[in-house]
Order: C-alpha cells, then sequence, then structure tokens
C-alpha cells in the first residue's frame, strides 16, 4: 500500500485508458550544471587555444550557473576518460581544465588513420553522460569538430541529450579529416536545441555560442532556394542581454556541404 501511494504522482491514465508513466524532468534551467569542452584529435590546436583569449576573461568576469569544468579528446585511437576537473569554484576549475588541454593539446599519431573512420563524437557524448555525476544535467558542451560521423541515425543519443537538456555547441571545421557525414552532426543540433557551425579553422569557434551566448533565443530550420522572401516569426528577446546581442545564421547549402555564417546586429533589439 505504502508504494502504491509513493508511486501515485508518476502515474497517469492516458485518454484511452493506458496506464503511462512521467518521469520528473531531471534538472531545470538554473540548477548548477558543467561546462564541457571535447576537442577532435583531428583539430588544429593552435586555434582551440587561441579562441579562449577571447573566451577566457569573460567567462571569468561573468555570473554563471556552471559549477565544472569537463575536457575530453575524441577521435583518438586509445579512447580517453572524460575528465572532471576539481577546483573551489567554476573559475578553478575552468583554470585547471585548459592547463590540461594545454598540456595535451594533440597528437596527430594517435588519429585514426583512414578518412573512411567516423567521428566517435557521439560515442563521446554518450559516455559523457553516463559518467553519472553530478550536474551533468543541463550541462553545455562547447565541441571542436574537424571529422565527421558515419552515423545517420540518431534517435536514441538525440533522446539522452534531450532527457539531459544538454546544449550542444559544435564548431566544425571545413574541410574534414574524414567520416562521411556532415549533416548528422547539423541535425543532432537541430533536434537538440544547439547548434552547429562549419567554417573554417579560424572561425570555427567564434561562429558558435559558448559560454557568452550560451543561450538558444529563436530557431527555425527552413527549406530555402533560388530568390524570393519569407516572412518569419518574429523574434522576441529577453531585455537584458549581457552583450550587445550576435545573431547566428546557419545556411546549409547542398548537403552535404554546408557553410555557417555569422552576423553581427550592429543594433540592440
Ligand atoms: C595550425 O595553424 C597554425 C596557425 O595558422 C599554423 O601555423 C600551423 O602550421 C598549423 N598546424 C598544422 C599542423 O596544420
Amino acid at each position: 500500500m505504502k508504494l502504491l501511494i509513493l508511486l501515485l504522482p508518476s502515474l497517469f491514465l492516458t485518454a484511452n485508458g493506458c496506464l503511462r508513466v512521467r518521469w520528473m524532468d531531471k534538472c531545470s534551467p538554473t540548477d548548477p550544471a558543467i561546462y564541457l569542452f571535447a576537442y577532435s584529435n583531428d583539430v588544429n590546436y593552435s586555434y582551440v587555444r587561441s579562441s579562449r583569449e577571447f573566451l577566457d576573461p569573460t567567462i571569468k568576469r561573468l555570473p554563471t550557473r556552471f559549477v565544472k569544468t569537463a575536457t575530453v579528446r575524441f577521435d583518438i585511437k586509445t579512447k580517453e576518460d572524460i575528465v572532471f576537473h576539481d577546483g573551489d569554484t567554476f573559475v578553478d576549475s575552468y583554470t585547471a581544465a585548459h592547463k590540461h588541454m594545454d598540456q595535451q593539446e594533440v597528437e596527430p599519431s594517435q588519429s585514426f588513420d583512414s578518412i573512411e573512420t567516423g567521428s566517435d563524437v557521439l560515442d563521446m557524448l554518450e559516455r559523457f553522460i553516463n559518467t553519472n555525476r553530478p550536474n551533468i544535467c543541463g550541462s553545455f558542451a562547447l565541441i571542436h569538430m574537424k571529422r565527421c560521423p558515419n552515423e545517420v541515425e540518431i534517435s536514441k543519443i538525440v533522446e539522452k541529450l534531450r532527457a539531459y537538456h544538454i546544449q550542444l555547441s559544435l564548431a566544425v571545421v571545413h574541410p574534414s579529416s574524414g567520416g562521411l557525414h556532415p549533416e548528422t552532426l547539423y541535425d543532432l543540433a537541430a533536434k537538440t536545441n544547439g547548434f552547429c557551425t562549419f567554417s573554417n579553422d579560424q572561425d570555427a569557434d567564434s561562429v558558435v555560442p559558448h559560454a557568452i551566448w550560451p543561450n538558444l533565443h529563436y530557431s527555425l530550420n527552413l527549406r530555402v532556394s533560388g530568390t524570393g522572401k519569407m516572412v518569419l516569426p518574429s523574434l522576441t528577446l529577453p531585455k537584458q542581454l549581457y552583450m550587445p546581442p550576435q545573431m547566428f545564421v546557419g545556411v546549409q547549402r547542398t548537403a552535404p556541404t554546408i557553410i555557417g555564417c555569422h552576423i553581427k546586429m550592429s543594433k540592440c533589439f
């Protein structure tokens, strides 16, 4: 009897009389969370490092819900564990994380030999969730990519990322170093309210939202061709934004060639 009472809040009868179990949400948007920096062993590390010159001062100054930084290098012959960096504060953890990354950089000799080998980014994300560490739910993952996945069917990982409200920001360097399906990355971001851009080395992570603009305010995926006009639903932004708003627009030319472009708004909304 006691057990039945405990279960009651999560049992619902649906309209057709079937019993349905609804799980409580795993976290809310303001809960403490992890900031994951993940990068493919195929990237040119000098760009990962230089992108932080811009990120560092800001992330250390702004209030944040992140409490810990995790790092991982993927697309590497011997799989590496995701490292959660300790620190009394988020900034301490962030500093330790980047010291670790700068020591590790990349090891080209450990990259996959064949250009046909797909990126193991999806496996990396699954392993991140499966660590079952506290504060995984609501995490933000900034992912530097150069190799594309071979998978096309991604519903399982999408379901998991959504259940844990993990937001992805995929900075993909074009041309890729291997793998068959760049569009899977775009698909993954679109289905998880994340962001994905394909651009050259230098621009790759300056065109994705990261710690400074981590929140997605508007998302539409439109199929366009030729010339013409289209009226989009109006865009409303919260009044208080830390920085002048930037608008990121992803344009996919013809699959699998995808270009990311970036429009900086000169005027506040
Ligand atoms: C990485 O990029 C830097 C800066 O453009 C360049 O000097 C260096 O040769 C590149 N490294 C590799 C391995 O391509």
